[in-house]
């Protein structure tokens, strides 16, 4: 399932825990996988591998990839955009951008472009209140977010 480099990393991430601790390198074997793939996703197949790497259940790795919004269990766009819509963020507009984006690329929360480049996702708060309205993009952050922001931010990664 996993190349030989990836199983490295793997090995390379639970020998950081005690043995019989494998289990605490789930996050960043998730994470690993899910960037090393291509797919910037799981599939149950890949889940099912890592429970094997890390003797652990396959139920185990659900439990985990399941409830954190970083995984995405089903084919994604290159680019997702998950803006948050919890209270702060709304209080500042996010109900405003999160329509913008639907409009402007044609898709409803949850769905990817035809192009494959973007996926709108909302989220719970992302602990960025401060700076509401905001995003998650990949591993960064897009804050203090406007129309005219959102429209820059595409057009730059339709060209990136
Ligand atoms: Fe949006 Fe906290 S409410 S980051």
């Amino acid at each position: 399932m996993f190349d030989i480099a990836v199983k490295n990393r793997i090995k390379e991430l639970t020998q950081r825990y005690p043995e019989g601790k494998q289990k605490s390198a789930l996050l960043p074997v998730l994470h690993l996988i899910q960037e090393t793939n291509h797919k910037n996703s799981l599939s149950v197949e890949e889940m099912d591998a890592v429970a094997g790497e890390l003797n652990i259940t396959p139920i185990e790795v659900y439990e985990v990839a399941t409830f954190y919004t970083m995984f995405n269990l089903k084919k994604v766009g290159r680019y997702v955009l998950e803006v948050c819509q919890t209270g702060p963020c709304m209080l500042r507009g996010s109900d405003a951008i999160i329509d913008h984006i639907k409009t402007k690329l044609n898709i409803e929360n949850g769905e990817t472009t035809e192009d494959g480049l973007f996926t709108l996702k909302t989220a719970e708060c992302l602990g960025a209140c401060g700076y509401a309205p905001m995003m998650q993009l990949g591993k960064h952050f897009k804050e203090h977010l406007t129309i005219e922001k959102v429209d820059a931010l595409i057009e730059e990664l339709r060209k990136a």
